[in-house]
């Protein structure tokens, strides 16, 4: 398995394939906007294709980290899709975040072509995918899984096979339902603390040690008081992904009011211009109606 393609070099996908080309694979990438891929090739000796078809012919196994499952269906089985491109035999791994619906429609499709389909989005944001330590919940067959995780391990640090095609997706639902409420706590903490006159360095630094500590916490609190966000992951691709939570609950029957309100306060960030700030800037409007109360 030495010869890769990979679809996608945005936030995600970018450091991901330059993983893959640093561990010595023979790589052919796509990506729709070709300054991505310029600059791709700037950093690393791979060859470009332009289209998903033209990347896949040949390869043995094909990545992709796109946006939704439109996007996803584009790039597969829309007219230039991969799978036409790909041998028999080869594998399709899917690590953007989308429906577990539409991964087992896509896997149904590859195994027409003969194809493995192995449903692997990650959690770890762009610092994970950067370092290398990404943690990937996969959805496949126990077969594919194993030929394929030393592959993914070149940019992960915990790779775990969840059950059958649409069981990654359904976990990443579960990592984004805990991650939006989260989220919103650690922003109204950060208000409050502004609000309360407190050094809020060092609240962070105490409160960090102890039960409030979380992975948002410790990589987002000074990029959220020093009011940056364009970096990271966007509050669009959030509302996504809530959305794709919330109708797989409306299906199994959950009830997730947090996510819910979390959800509505993402569309007052998106209506104040934040569509690609990170999911930190809940703080914002947060702050903003406190100025307004002053
Ligand atoms: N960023 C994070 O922290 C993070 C963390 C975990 C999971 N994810 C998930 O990973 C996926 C990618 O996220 P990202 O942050 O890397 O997003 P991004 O920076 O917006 O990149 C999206 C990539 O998908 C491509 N794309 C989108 N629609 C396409 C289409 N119809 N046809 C061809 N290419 C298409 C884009 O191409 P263009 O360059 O032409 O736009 C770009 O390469 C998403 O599903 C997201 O939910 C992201």
């Amino acid at each position: 398995m030495t010869k890769l393609a990979f679809l996608g070099l945005g936030v995600m996908g970018f450091p991901m394939a330059g993983h893959l080309s640093q561990a010595g694979f023979d790589i052919t990438v796509y990506n729709r906007t070709p300054n991505k891929t310029d600059q791709f090739l700037k950093l690393y000796q791979v060859r470009s294709a332009l289209t998903p078809a033209a990347a896949a012919k040949g390869a043995d196994v094909v990545f992709a980290c796109v946006g939704d499952d439109n996007d996803l269906r584009d790039i597969t089985v829309g007219e230039q899709g991969a799978f036409k491109g790909m041998k028999p035999g080869a594998y399709f791994i899917d690590h953007s975040t989308v429906s577990a619906k539409v991964s087992r429609e896509l896997a149904d499709i590859a195994a027409t072509f003969k194809l493995g389909y192995l449903d692997a989005p990650v959690s770890g944001g762009q610092q994970g995918a950067e370092n290398g330590q990404l943690t990937v919940m996969v959805g496949g067959k126990p077969k594919d899984f194993s030929a394929i995780k030393p592959v993914i391990e070149h940019y992960a640090r915990e790779v775990t096979l969840m059950g059958p095609v649409g069981n990654g997706q359904l976990c990443k639902m579960v990592n984004q339902i805990c991650v939006a409420g989260l989220l919103q706590g650690l922003a109204e903490g950060l208000s409050f603390a502004e609000a309360a006159g407190l050094d809020v360095e060092q609240v962070i630094h105490v409160i960090s040690k102890g039960a409030a500590q979380s992975w948002q916490m410790e990589n987002r609190y000074k990029t959220m008081l020093a009011g940056e966000y364009n970096h990271g992951f966007a509050v669009d691709l959030m509302r996504k992904d809530l959305a794709i939570a919330m109708n797989e609950a409306s299906e199994n029957g959950t009830d997730l009011p947090v996510t819910q309100l979390v959800d509505q306060f993402y569309s007052d960030v998106q209506g104040m211009g934040g569509n690609r700030w990170d999911t930190s800037s809940l703080l914002v409007r947060l702050q903003r109606s406190h100025q307004d109360k002053q």
